[in-house]
């Protein structure tokens, strides 16, 4: 049954198909921050970021750069790779946590810079560093039902939000783009996936308040906080677990046993969190594909990112159980697994 315009009546004819990712593609900036250029910045040195959290180097977005313009970039190189164009899109997700305004959204943006004004929807999500995995879990149930397609974007700009004062925090964040075409598929695809959340203010940034052009803002406000502030130990405590509970959840959602796992892609934001996840997944490292050394926490670009990069790298094959997953500010975490399609 249909509606006039077209569009299925909920629940009536409706047939779902298997969802798959069709194509990936990233954008990470030309400038590279080594730990050594941090060390003149702040009191930190190579030892401490290595040892601490692997990160070796990360990207910072040139001034002219910013979400919109790397999400573009990754979508451009997603969507040649899934042999699409704008045209056969209908949704634009972009999961971001850095947008370049409060409205319109960054999603609508990108649309715009696509050439596909008015003929898909875009909107943009917030879900901390799980916000690529949400952004897929909307996806597959926005597009299932009719078999169409959705871009789903995961761009930040971290390096915008970042206190370059605080070395507990401006050592671990990068700038970066990854996205994900997402449509059905004859084979494969994803299997099973969820998304959680709980209020932890732990890990914050504020909005910025400016007295000078609002008499209502209370005086102790005025002050810019638009930085993020994170309680490092205890988000390091809840991302372990996060890890853990998403594994086992995913495994139980799917029936599968840990040995049926080819191929992880975690969030990148601290490499001892991986190796955790690995220990207790009990998967090898050769399971596990890290970067974390290159790019830092790029937050919702982190997983779209290290996909790309293991599929480039021929690391997931078709056939191959591969699972996401990813935790961040809220705070949320994720997973889904999906059969590669090829
Ligand atoms: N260089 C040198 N020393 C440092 C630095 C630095 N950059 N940062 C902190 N230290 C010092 C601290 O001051 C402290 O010194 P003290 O013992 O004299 O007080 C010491 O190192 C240990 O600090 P801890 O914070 O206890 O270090 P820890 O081992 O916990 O590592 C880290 C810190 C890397 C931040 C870790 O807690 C972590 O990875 N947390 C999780 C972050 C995360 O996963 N975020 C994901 C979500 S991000 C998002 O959603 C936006």
């Amino acid at each position: 049954m249909r509606y006039k315009d077209g569009h299925l009546r909920e629940g009536e004819g409706v047939t779902p198909r298997r969802i798959g990712i069709l194509g990936t593609g990233i954008y990470v900036p030309e400038r590279v921050l080594t730990n050594e250029d941090l060390a003149r910045i702040v009191d930190t040195n190579d030892d401490w970021i290595r040892e601490r959290t692997g990160i070796a180097e990360r990207r910072i977005a040139a001034p002219e750069e910013n979400t919109v313009t790397m999400a573009v970039a990754a979508a451009r190189q997603a969507l040649e790779n899934a042999g699409l164009s704008p045209r056969n899109l209908s949704y634009i997700i972009l999961a971001t946590n850095t947008p370049t305004h409060i409205f319109p959204a960054g999603a609508i943006q990108v649309q715009e810079a696509l050439g596909v004004n008015g003929v898909l929807a875009g909107f943009d999500l917030q879900a901390g560093c799980t916000g690529f995995n949400y952004a897929l879990y909307v996806a597959e149930r926005l597009v299932a039902p009719e078999g169409k397609y959705a871009l789903v974007i995961g761009s930040d700009t971290n390096s915008r939000f970042t206190d370059w004062t605080d070395r507990t925090t401006c050592v671990l964040f990068g700038d970066g783009a990854g996205a994900a075409v997402v449509g059905p598929v004859e084979r494969g695809g994803i299997i099973t996936s969820f998304v959680a959340s709980s209020l932890n203010m732990k890990l914050v940034c504020e909005t910025e308040f400016n007295a000078e052009v609002s008499p209502f803002v209370p005086f102790s406000n005025t002050t810019s906080r638009h930085f993020l502030r994170m309680d490092g130990p205890e988000i390091f405590k809840f991302a372990v677990n996060a890890v853990k509970d998403s594994i086992r959840r995913i495994l139980e959602m799917a029936g599968i046993d840990r040995e049926e796992l080819d191929y992880l892609i975690i969030h990148q934001a601290n490499n001892r969190i991986i190796e955790a996840a690995a220990r207790f997944a009990k998967v090898p490292l050769e399971k596990l594909y890290v970067n974390i050394h290159r790019y830092g926490n790029t937050s919702a670009a982190s997983v779209p990112i290290a996909l790309h990069e293991a599929l480039q790298e021929g690391r997931i094959r078709p056939g191959d159980k591969v699972l996401l997953v990813s935790f961040g500010a809220g705070v949320t975490w994720g997973a889904a697994l999906l059969e590669w399609s090829g």
